[in-house]
């Protein structure tokens, strides 16, 4: 695999800090972007090529592009936090650099290394530091890498050029309320992913899936879908965007990989946080029977879900369509909290990073 450099060309004309500052105020999720881009290019026989640090810009697309048709498209999320010395570190990107490439080999896209992966998130972060938003609170700056298949045609068929970029976006809080409860609609009949499927990519086309399925939650009042397993449609999946756990007591337990369902760096963080904190922490199976009863008899204590974006949000109501139930009376349960401030504090460098997570810049 060729390692190309990252050629810098800032931007004559950055927002001001004003303007910046503004937007630091309130951020929101992904709505406002920096003032710079990564851009590199992929060439069969020619491998990986013209790395630039670019002014943050559109870009143009023929109308026969590949992926505006087949959707051969991956992308990644990983966060840059504030330190209290002021200093900006990642939280292992190189676990998304490698989920990165396990999507790419799913989506028959090449593999861009590991490094580069890692060099060109943190040259981003670098160039627009200011952008990173100030230690103490919630907000942190996201880190979206992606790439997509730019050969022109409409023939079926792995492209022969590609584009991976990044971008980044301040960060508030995924959910206007924080860390209140979401509700849940768990869709006993649409499914997200199938065995064999590409449940466990992260690409675009896993989240295209979810929309409908996510818009019957939200008109059943719901925040967020949660899908069972596409053969027996009782096995807990995941959530639209987001891994789940459940916490029975001092045992925090996550749907086991099977393949559709997406490992997160956040799901996986967590069985080491919790066993950190002595929870027996495990993957295994939970029907939505299992949920509803161990719930109404009071066993499982609490739901959370967990993703870089969402960090990790208590689950309050539940819904399916043979019954309703409140997890926690509604309220973030305690070892919720708990597992939350553990991580976070090890983002923001307010614990000691015993399993070297973070990478500083
Ligand atoms: C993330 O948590 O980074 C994701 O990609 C999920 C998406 C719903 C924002």
């Amino acid at each position: 695999m060729t390692t190309p450099t990252i050629e810098l060309k800032p931007s004559a004309h950055p927002l001001s800090d004003a303007e910046r500052e503004a937007i630091l105020a309130s951020p929101g999720f992904g709505r406002h972007f920096t003032d710079h881009m990564v851009t590199i290019k992929w060439t069969e026989g020619r491998g990986w090529h013209d790395g630039q640090l670019v002014p943050y810009a559109p870009i143009s697309l023929d109308p026969a592009t590949n992926v505006l048709h087949y959707a051969q498209e991956i992308f990644e999320g990983l966060k840059a936090y504030r330190r209290p010395d002021g200093s900006v570190a990642t939280f292992r990107p190189d676990r998304n650099a490698l989920r990165f490439q396990r999507s790419a080999r799913r989506l028959a896209m090449p593999e861009l290394p590991v490094e580069t992966f890692v060099e060109a998130c943190h040259a981003l972060v670098r160039q627009d530091q200011a952008w990173v938003p100030a230690h103490g609170g919630e907000e942190s700056l996201y880190l979206r890498p992606f790439m997509i298949a730019t050969e022109v045609g409409l023939g079926v068929k792995p492209a022969n050029e590609y584009l991976f970029l990044v971008i980044a976006s301040p960060a508030g809080a995924y959910f206007p309320g924080g860390v209140k409860p979401v509700s849940i609609w768990v869709s006993e009949d649409r499914v997200r992913a199938v065995p064999g499927g590409m449940g466990d990519a992260k690409t675009g086309g896993n989240y295209a899936a979810s929309l409908l399925a996510q818009a019957e939650a939200a008109a059943k009042g719901c925040d967020q879908v949660c899908y069972l397993d596409a053969v027996e449609h009782r096995w807990v999946e995941e959530l639209g965007g987001m891994n789940l756990y459940f916490v029975y007591g001092d045992k925090i337990v996550t749907p086991t990989l099977t393949g559709s369902i997406l490992e997160g760096v956040t799901r996986d963080s967590l069985l080491t946080v919790a066993r950190d904190l002595g929870y027996e922490a495990e993957e295994g199976r939970v029907s939505v029977e299992q949920w509803q009863r161990d719930a109404a008899d009071g066993s499982l204590t609490e739901v959370f879900a967990c993703g870089t974006a969402a960090v990790i949000t208590p689950v309050g109501t539940v819904k399916r369509a043979t019954g309703e139930w409140q997890q926690s009376g509604g309220e973030p349960g305690e070892v919720t909290l708990r597992l939350r401030r553990a991580l976070l504090d090890i983002q923001r460098g307010t614990a000691e990073d015993r399993h070297g997570w973070m990478y500083q810049l």
